[in-house]
């Protein structure tokens, strides 16, 4: 889709859904998304039952009509497989498509995304939807992409996916005595002698509410790590069946299904080297920090391996399913727009195109909405944002963002972390990614994300917040990394256990302790109305939720405890390795000490911010070979100005700048500088 040829421009659209209309409305909508620059429409998206009336009968004379309606309109089609929502009639006749939950409750046919990914039926009739989907207009030239299913997520654990799970068991360690061996089964006495033994983790099993939280928790982490990852590739070859059936037939028709930023349910890491390009739904909370959507979009191109991504859906207006469904103000749908464009996406698309009239979704709303007339604020931004996408044209399309800056986010690490009983409840991942990617995004210092599998050698800094597992060849990639001039960062409760949760014997961090020239003793959790603190640079910072009891071996101290009785002890470590630097942050501080500590570093390593900006402006690059666009983004209620380092034109304006001309925006306001290399 986005860097097919028939792109010319930044795709304008999303989830329309006729299906639920009479005819004569989609005249009438064919009319309004003209007016509104839409030129893309997701189509298809839950139509199964539509298509698929009963087992031998399958009727696409609607889709026939919509397709060539939209087709004559001159509207592209990103163009979904309807398998998220499998007929009722399918699961009366056939009850193994239906999922069991973890606490052993077998649903009966209802919501959505309800399959069971290993149900021989699902598989059967998923494949068979896509291929005839795909037989029928494989000529529409139209047609952009292919979207397949929609946010797969979910989990599954009826006898089926029991079956299977022991099968991909097979697969991964091929003797029972080698799942006992990663499963540390001689606790307990859960000593395994048959895979007919086995079945998946869940509250029958292994899983558990905490009796102190009701927090789900497991008794065998290597375990539920094994059935997590399992449904995560269960589900995954779900899609990877419906891929290979299109690309059978369409081979030129790039593949994608939409992710869910971050979203721990399923591997994403492995997911997107699946995909043709990498798409997303962004649905920030009203209350939301600039830096999460940012973080989100990031992580998203990093999963697509830096190339532009899709912007699939985000609310023109308002969700209806946030627990307060704020209305986003005017000026912030096209501001969140171009903000998903400054960090890499070549599209900007809704759920949804005409506001439904009953169900679930009827509030949320939608770029017609139930007043079925142009004259609402929301149609008007809409069509206000079509004309500048317009008028943009294909020149951003393709370009990349340089950063010098990587963040590890690694899901299997995100699970097992998160899965561990202790050291404290207060373990939370993504909370610990978040603290330092924001102190650099406030900064306006660009970030990639990057699995702990993937290539890190390009950066001078890469920052591994909380990553418990030290997966195989790691601390190698690390060391390597270090003593070629890298600049290494991580933290506490980082490299404790191998990829089946198994702690690496001989000191914490296991094989890290010669490259951060530490060790670990013991840990001493934080709780949430205590503190222990430390003094960087003159100032006293807060030390919450671990605190690193360690030894020097090899690194310096920056900063040591003030309290406790391991007062004195180092906090905040740096050592020198071949010709990189690597430090060690022992605990969690807080966001005035994040933004000294890396401004430092980032100072250190001559990484600079892309523009220097007052707060809550935000400012990103993205560039291809001689050219350059630097976004400018406003998210303050006040005008603001900002210094340009070089000259440049603003695409959306035509205003032309000089060399350290100052760029005044307004509140919410958008500029793009465009500048010759
Ligand atoms: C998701 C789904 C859509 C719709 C929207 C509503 O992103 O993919 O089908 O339900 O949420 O926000
Ligand atoms: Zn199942």
């Amino acid at each position: 889709m986005i860097e097919s040829k028939k792109v010319k421009k930044i795709l304008y659209g999303g989830d329309y859904n006729p299906d639920q209309w009479p005819e004569e409305i989609w005249h009438e909508d064919m009319r309004l998304f003209k007016k509104a620059g839409i030129d893309v429409v997701t189509l298809n998206v839950f139509s199964w039952a539509m298509l698929q009336p009963s087992e031998d009968v399958y009727d696409f004379s609607k889709l026939d009509k919509i397709m060539d309606l939209v087709r004559e309109n001159g509207i592209k089609v990103c163009m979904a497989t309807s398998t998220a929502a499998h007929p009722a009639w399918m699961a009366r006749k056939y009850p193994d498509i239906l999922r069991e939950e973890k606490d052993g409750l077998k649903r009966r046919f209802g919501a959505r995304h309800n399959s069971c990914p290993n149900s021989p039926t699902y598989r059967k009739y998923s494949v068979a939807l896509a291929t005839k989907i795909a037989e029928r207009y494989k000529d529409y030239d139209n047609i952009v992409a292919w979207h397949v299913s929609n946010e797969y997520g979910g989990e599954c654990v009826c006898e089926n996916c029991a079956k299977a799970f022991r099968e991909w068991l097979k697969d991964r360690y091929k003797t029972i005595e080698k799942v006992n061996e990663a499963w540390n089964t001689s606790f307990w006495s859960h000593t395994f002698y048959d895979f007919e033994e086995i079945f998946p983790s869940d509250f029958r099993t292994e899983e558990f509410h905490y009796y102190l939280d009701g927090s789900p928790r497991t008794n065998f982490q290597g375990m539920t790590l094994d059935y997590t990852r399992f449904n995560s590739d269960s589900i995954l070859e779900c899609f990877k069946l419906e891929r290979d059936a299109l690309k059978k037939i369409t081979p030129d028709i790039p593949v994608t299904t939409n992710l869910m930023g971050w979203y721990k349910g399923l591997d994403y890491n492995k997911w997107a080297k699946e995909m043709d390009f990498v798409s997303w739904d962004n649905y920030p909370n009203y209350n939301a920090t600039n830096a999460e959507p940012a973080s989100f979009h990031d992580v998203i191109r990093g999963l697509g391996g830096g190339k532009p991504f899709c912007l699939m859906e985000q609310t023109p207006g308002v969700t209806n399913w946030h627990k307060y469904c704020r209305l986003k103000r005017p000026g912030v749908m096209r501001l969140w727009s171009y903000q998903a464009i400054a960090h890499g996406s070549d599209t900007v698309m809704f759920f949804q195109m005409r506001r439904s009239q009953g169900a679930c979704e009827k509030y949320h709303s939608a770029v017609i909405d139930h007043v079925g007339t142009e004259d609402t604020r929301v149609f008007r931004e809409v069509t206000e944002l079509g004309e500048e996408l317009k008028n943009i044209g294909d020149r951003i399309l393709g370009t990349r963002i340089n950063s010098k800056v990587a963040i590890v986010a690694d899901w299997e690490n995100w699970w097992a972390c998160e899965m561990s009983a202790g050291p404290t409840n207060l373990i939370n991942y993504i909370s610990e990614i978040m603290v330092y990617y924001t102190a650099l995004y406030n900064q306006n210092i660009p970030v990639d994300f990057v699995g702990a599998d993937d290539d890190i050698s390009k950066y001078s800094l890469v920052i591994a917040p909380m990553l418990y597992m030290n997966k195989d060849g790691y601390d190698e990639k690390v060391r390597n990394f270090v003593n070629n001039g890298g600049c290494y960062l991580t933290t506490y409760f980082s490299g404790y256990v191998d990829e089946n949760d198994r702690v690496i014997l001989g000191g914490y961090p296991g094989k890290q302790k010669d490259i951060l020239g530490i060790w670990v003793e013991e840990s001493d959790a934080i709780p949430p109305d205590e503190s222990n603190c430390f003094i960087y640079k003159g100032t006293e910072y807060p030390a919450d939720i671990l605190c690193d009891v360690m030894h020097l071996q090899g690194a310096k101290e920056i900063s040591t405890y003030e309290k406790e009785f391991y007062a004195g002890t180092p906090v905040l470590t740096k050592n020198k390795l071949g010709d990189g630097t690597v430090y060690y942050v022992g605990t969690r501080s807080s966001e005035e000490f994040y933004a000294t500590f890396l401004r430092d570093i980032c100072e250190e390593l001559f990484i600079e911010p892309v523009l220097n900006a007052p707060r809550e402006v935000e400012v990103t690059c993205r560039e291809n070979e001689d050219t350059r666009f630097i976004f400018i983004l406003n998210h303050k209620d006040t005008s603001s100005e900002v210094r340009l380092k070089k000259p440049g034109t603003d695409i959306l304006t035509g205003i032309e700048y000089k060399a350290d001309d100052i760029v005044k925006l307004d509140k919410k306001g958008v500029a793009i500088i465009e500048s010759r290399k």
